[in-house]
């Protein structure tokens, strides 16, 4: 079926926090293979497997040595193989993150190009003679001096990570056959890591949104997935509407569908970003959401997601004191799935996991944490130690990392040594085994939904529906409405800590599904993080 992936529910596997299958504290692959009937069970039908590639992990596998071989922390190729297969035989897609905007240092194209400017894949790196005022993602400049050819080498995310020069055409080749040897193996899709950095111009201070990104990402399309029914999702920071629309043609001459993250940017500081966040300011969140909604519906196509391995815990950055952290997981979930685009849950937000909460600096080990505290702490003092760590402790990308929560056993049964990162303290309370049987669970809200969207009466309005916010200027209600010619659904919910009321302006047909069971008149009365979908006649 073409667009398969509008009615599908993607599930993002961080494999170093999955599940560890020999016992070295850290994920593999065989540990996802043993999982796979429980995600079989919450229905989803895709997996957004994060790298398993060979990589000297100086960003956790974003940082790829080599295209074409699996790190042995994760499993061997052949592990690949079987996870490939036995997903297949439960009917389950694995996409791979691709990472093409930068390589590990140690990737021998690298290795060799740094030597000598003569070398052929010298020029599959970008070179400047002296380095310009551009800033790395990851603090400090992004030039680093190479003393065999004397001149810096690009990295827009840290020094371990050069980036590519798209403008090469024998190293967009060699890229595209790598891609076709994946699809070959039986991948299908691709996540494509800050995908809108490979068009960039850097003497001219331009990173995303370069003059030739769109064609090479043509480009790509033909030379590799665009043949073949995938879903290609292109990881996109700095993006706009009429970009997206770009990106996500309906033509299919592009991705399937980008992430974009207006929606999560919205409590940033404007200079210090994450590093400085502001209050939610829900209106706005709504705004943003519906905009999307509105001018995306027919011209491109979005993913829906609240958190990923770079994004903290939903409900603990939006529900901060954790206050009933079931009912507003269930919340968040609820507001999301009525929207049109395809869903991404990212492990453990099926059980209402939380962020680790972590203290100290010591207790990270992300190289984006660490190069932050150094510089905007240490070196230029912007911020006191006391309010960045209290920053981190939302937004420092360890704190979503933790091992997954399958029991209350020692390690909460993800290993049986001690994890490579310490555990969310709450697993006793918070994990797979506990929820799967209970009808009240996260989990179990999670698998209604996702056979909402899937396989019922509504899945076709879900997935093209108009959309209409209400209550635009509500700083606590969410209401929504989905239309098409047959059907009209309704979402009402309660973000904060009040109770409030809403008068619902038809019959209810069916509540459709809610995580209250409180109740319902016409004039509603909703209890802090309510949240309800109804037919309305
Ligand atoms: C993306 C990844 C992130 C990584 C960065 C550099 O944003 O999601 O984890 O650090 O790219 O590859």
């Amino acid at each position: 079926m073409k667009n398969w992936w509008k009615k599908s529910v993607v599930y993002q596997v961080y494999p170093k926090s999955f599940m560890d299958s020999n016992g070295d504290g850290v994920g593999d692959i065989q540990g996802l293979i043993s999982k796979l009937n429980y995600l079989e069970k919450l229905g989803i039908d895709v997996i957004w497997l994060s790298p398993v590639y060979a990589s000297p992990m100086d960003d956790n596998g974003y940082d790829i040595s080599d295209y074409l071989s699996i790190n042995p922390l994760f499993g061997s190729m052949e592990d690949m193989k079987q996870l490939i297969k036995e997903a297949q035989d439960r009917n389950i897609k694995i996409i791979l993150d691709l990472v093409l905007n930068h390589t590990s240092d140690e990737h021998k194209w690298f290795i060799e190009g740094r030597k000598n400017k003569s070398n052929r894949t010298n020029d599959f790196y970008v070179w400047a003679k002296e380095p310009n005022s551009l800033i790395s993602t990851f603090s400090g400049s992004a030039w680093e001096y190479n003393e065999e050819t004397k001149e810096y080498f690009l990295h827009l995310f840290s020094k371990k990570m050069p980036d590519l020069n798209w403008k090469n055409k024998a190293l967009r080749n060699e890229i595209y056959q790598m891609m076709n040897i994946w699809l070959d193996l039986g991948i299908e899709g691709f996540r494509f890591d800050v995908i809108e950095y490979i068009g960039k111009e850097p003497l001219s201070m331009v990173t995303a949104n370069g003059p030739q990104l769109h064609t090479y990402i043509k480009e790509m399309n033909k030379a590799t997935f665009g043949k073949r029914n995938t879903l290609t999702v292109g990881e996109c920071w700095n993006v706009d509407i009429p970009i997206a629309k770009q990106y996500s043609n309906p033509d299919g001459s592009e991705f399937s569908m980008i992430f974009q993250f207006d929606h999560m940017k919205i409590d940033w500081d404007e200079t210090l970003g994450k590093w400085k966040p502001c209050a939610l300011d829900f209106v706005k969140l709504k705004e943003v959401l519906s905009n999307w909604q509105i001018s995306m519906m027919g011209q491109g196509w979005n993913s829906l997601f609240w958190n990923n391995h770079d994004m903290p815990r939903i409900i603990s950055r939006w529900n901060d004191d954790l206050i009933n952290p079931v009912h507003s997981a269930k919340f968040f979930a609820l507001i999301n799935y009525f929207m049109q685009g395809t869903p991404f849950i990212y492990q453990g937000e099926e059980l209402g996991m939380s962020n680790a909460r972590f203290s100290t600096i010591s207790d990270y080990v992300d190289v984006e944490t660490i190069n932050a505290y150094q510089d905007l702490v240490i070196d230029r003092a912007l911020l006191s130690e006391e309010a960045f760590l209290k920053s981190a402790s939302i937004f420092g990308r360890d704190n979503v990392r933790t091992p997954m929560q399958w029991d209350a056993s020692p390690n909460a049964g993800f290993s049986i040594a001690k994890p490579w990162l310490p555990l969310c303290k709450n697993y006793k309370e918070v994990n797979a085994e506990k929820q799967i049987d209970d009808k009240n669970s996260v989990y179990n809200f999670y698998r209604s939904l996702i056979q909402l969207r899937k396989d019922s009466d509504y899945s076709d309005l879900i997935q093209d529906g108009r959309f209409t916010l209400l209550e635009p200027k509500d700083q606590h209600l969410f209401v929504y409405e989905r239309q098409d010619e047959h059907k009209r659904i309704l979402i009402v919910a309660n973000y904060g800590n009040q109770k409030t009321h809403y008068k619902i302006p038809s019959r209810i047909i069916k509540k459709i599904i809610s995580n209250t069971d409180s109740p319902i008149h016409q004039e509603l009365d909703l209890m802090p993080y309510d949240a309800y979908a109804f037919e309305l006649e």
